[in-house]
């Protein structure tokens, strides 16, 4: 099977120690790519040192995640002159976008919406695609994507309802949904739906590691190594042979970072 991570956190601290062992595993299971995704500024240098030691495995991904917007003016300017020195070396803009799970004040809403926007300019300065984090702020989410409107987008993990993909569709913009272990869920009842009324070319397979491990390992540390059981379930709603629909999953994604492999 051909298997694509399109977001995923394998720089982090909890693989420091069995980094090589793991990706053995996730080669075993036919994990062929996998996007590190960027939360904050330290995470930049070490997400591209790791597409370095691993050239056409690991792919980056950079940007602020919303959960850092409190972060100074001056900390944004040096994450942005960042990506802009090492644009060659990314393939999209993430994870940028809004979280009110745990703050819902006025003012961290205000200020992750203007970081959001600002992220969402660059990218369409550069011409990336963006990865985007929508949590308890589905409504928000979709005015500025509507307003700013960039080209190519993800909504990563997604968990909005199909009336809300339906919404995203309408708007004409090169539109996809990130699918992870979430979908495994016993309480996952209206993801699934979402699944099954998605059209099968706005689908990308992640994990969102380390977090969100799929059933039956959940709670242990997620590794892209897990994806076939995300893929099983995006094949049985689908009516699709698990390795067709892989193939399909993996066009995709080569599709939406502008990669070939
Ligand atoms: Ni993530």
């Amino acid at each position: 099977m051909k298997i694509i991570d399109t977001h995923c956190h394998l720089n982090d601290v909890s693989y420091a120690e069995d980094l090589q062992e793991v990706l053995e595993k996730c080669q075993k299971v036919g994990v062929r790519v996998c996007f590190n995704t960027a939360d904050s500024l330290p995470s930049f240098e070490k997400i591209l040192s790791l597409a370095k030691a691993y050239p056409g495995f690991f792919f980056s991904v950079l940007g602020i995640h919303p959960e850092f917007a409190k972060e100074k003016d001056s900390y944004f300017d040096e994450a942005f002159l960042f990506i802009k020195q090492h644009r060659n070396a990314i393939k999209a803009i993430g994870e940028i976008g809004l979280d009110y799970h745990f703050d819902r004040s006025e003012e961290t809403k205000e200020r992750q919406k203007e970081v959001f926007i600002r992220q969402l300019r660059l990218a369409k300065e550069l011409s990336l695609p963006v990865v985007i984090h929508s949590r308890d702020a589905d409504k928000d989410t979709y005015d500025i994507i509507r307003q700013e409107r960039p080209p190519v987008l993800d909504l990563h993990c997604y968990s909005g309802s199909c009336e809300m993909m339906e919404n995203y569709l309408r708007l004409g913009l090169d539109f996809h949904i990130g699918i992870g272990g979430v979908l495994t869920f016993k309480n996952a009842r209206v993801l699934k739906e979402v699944v099954l009324k998605a059209p099968l070319s706005i689908l990308l397979t992640e994990t969102d590691s380390p977090y969100l491990t799929p059933t039956p390992y959940r709670g242990k540390r997620n590794d892209p190594s897990y994806l076939p059981l995300v893929l099983k379930e995006i094949s049985s709603l689908k009516g699709l042979d698990e390795e067709d629909c892989a193939e399909r999953l993996f066009e995709n994604a080569e599709k939406f970072y502008g990669i070939e492999n």
